[in-house]
């Protein structure tokens, strides 16, 4: 199995190009099943994520062109609509295609999601919201199966917690169906929004795009056309572990083709820690700290500190001259990075659901498991800082979501090597 070895302590510099982002990808990928024209999408990243849902969607009967950064996609002939557990279980996004297969086809079947082991992430919202324009679902044999005879007809869907997935999968449902949707409380994060973008300009109008009440205004069974290619928007989240791996090793880093109003908490965060920025039309550079500075984070839904981001900055926390206290408000069981940074020479002490992460002088490099996606690229930015050679182990995670992140960091000077073991 593939591991990473670092050997940490060498201060970095130069750029890094952004890439697309893996969380606006995927929900545009899959809402390429409300149409039956090609739809061409750019500035996709290439990460494994992707390809398990274009994969997906070419069992389900698509023709995909996908290389690298772009991929063509006709769903013109669909020949099945059930998601199988083989694919779900790898990617628990795949749920995404709930939505869009029961608008278009009236019926379809998802196996229960597997993905990231970072607490229970049940599926509640998503069946609540199709249930909310008609659908009927049943559970069977680890599926989700949904019915709507005779199609979705818009109606109202609150959801009682904010959900990003769910509220992607409502504004698809509600794309094809007959008559208005209101959507409360919705998601506001950027991938939502480019998703609402993207399905108004192919036919179902959405008024309130970026706020927390969406109205759909259903095609009544009309397949969306989409014009225009769709151009991916830059991954915030990548955007901020870069600025995180700048402050952790004490290097002045620019970022190239960002969004930096998608990652305003994350500079101010960084901020407040000591480091500066400058900024110059998309790129960015962080300017790293005299001395880091302890911070208090608690993760919320955009535009609050991204909980992707969490694991990021509680390795950064690790150095900093003071007590930094984290609290993780989205995911239960976030904190599995808690133990893998205290091998690294971490001091971070756990209670419910706040880490308390105290000062100290120097992390050294040690042999770590990486655990979930965000908490693996935590261990990365650790160990660019740590003492000494490091081995990060289950690096599957990170090939989930980070578009060649050894290559990337290469550029930037670190002594980082893919190995097999
Ligand atoms: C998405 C992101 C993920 C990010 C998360 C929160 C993608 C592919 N993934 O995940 O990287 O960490 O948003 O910003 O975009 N919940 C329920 N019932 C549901 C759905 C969600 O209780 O049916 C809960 C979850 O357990 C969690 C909270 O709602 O506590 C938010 O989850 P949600 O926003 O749905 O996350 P995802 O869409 O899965």
């Amino acid at each position: 199995m593939d591991y990473l070895e670092i050997e940490g302590g060498h201060p970095l510099s130069g750029e890094v190009t952004i890439s697309g982002a893996k969380n606006a990808a995927l929900p545009i990928i899959a809402a390429t099943l409300l149409s039956d024209k090609p739809v061409k999408l750019t500035n996709l990243p290439n990460v494994v994520d992707i390809r398990t849902l274009l994969k997906l969607l070419a069992m389900l009967g698509a023709k995909v062109e996908h290389n690298n950064t772009e991929a063509l996609i006709d769903c013109s002939e669909i020949t099945s609509t059930k998601a199988v557990y083989d694919i779900v279980a790898q990617m628990r996004a795949s749920i995404l295609v709930l939505g869009p297969l029961l608008s278009r086809f009236k019926h379809c079947s998802v196996s229960l999601p597997g993905g990231c082991a970072i607490g229970q992430r049940p599926i509640d919202l998503h069946i609540k919201a199709v249930e909310s324009l008609g659908a009927t679902v049943t559970l069977k044999e680890g599926y989700v199966v949904a019915e709507a005879k005779d199609g979705l007809v818009g109606g109202k869907i609150i959801f009682d917690k904010i959900t990003v997935g769910g509220t992607e999968n409502a504004v698809m449902a509600a794309a094809m169906a007959n008559g208005v949707t209101e959507i409360v409380n919705a998601a506001k994060e950027p991938e939502v929004v480019q998703l609402c973008q993207m399905l108004d300009m192919g036919g179902a109008k959405i008024e309130g795009i970026g706020t927390s009440r969406l109205k759909v205004y259903g095609t009544n069974g009309v397949p969306l056309e989409y014009k225009e290619a769709i151009d991916i928007i830059p991954d915030r989240i990548e955007a901020g572990t870069y600025l995180c791996v700048g402050a952790i090793t004490n290097s002045e880093i620019t970022l190239n083709k960002v969004n930096c109003e998608h990652i305003q908490t994350s500079i101010e965060k960084l901020e407040s820690m000591g480091c500066s920025f400058s900024q110059d039309g998309d790129s960015l550079t962080i300017h790293p700290a005299q001395k880091l500075k302890g911070v208090n984070i608690i993760t919320t839904e955009y535009p609050g500190f991204p909980t992707d981001m969490q694991a990021q900055f509680m390795a950064v926390a690790t150095l900093a001259e003071d007590e930094s206290l984290i609290e993780e408000r989205l995911f239960e069981n976030r904190f599995m990075h808690v133990s893998e940074l205290n091998r690294l020479g971490a001091d971070i002490w756990l209670k419910g659901n706040t880490a308390a992460v105290r000062p100290v002088k120097e992390l050294h490099g040690a042999e770590v498991m990486a655990t979930d996606l965000r908490a693996s690229s935590a261990l990365v930015i650790a160990s660019l800082a740590a003492k000494g050679k490091s081995k990060i182990r289950r690096i599957y995670h990170l090939d989930r979501g980070y578009d060649r992140l050894e290559e990337k960091l290469s550029q930037l000077g670190a002594k980082i090597t893919r190995k097999s073991s």
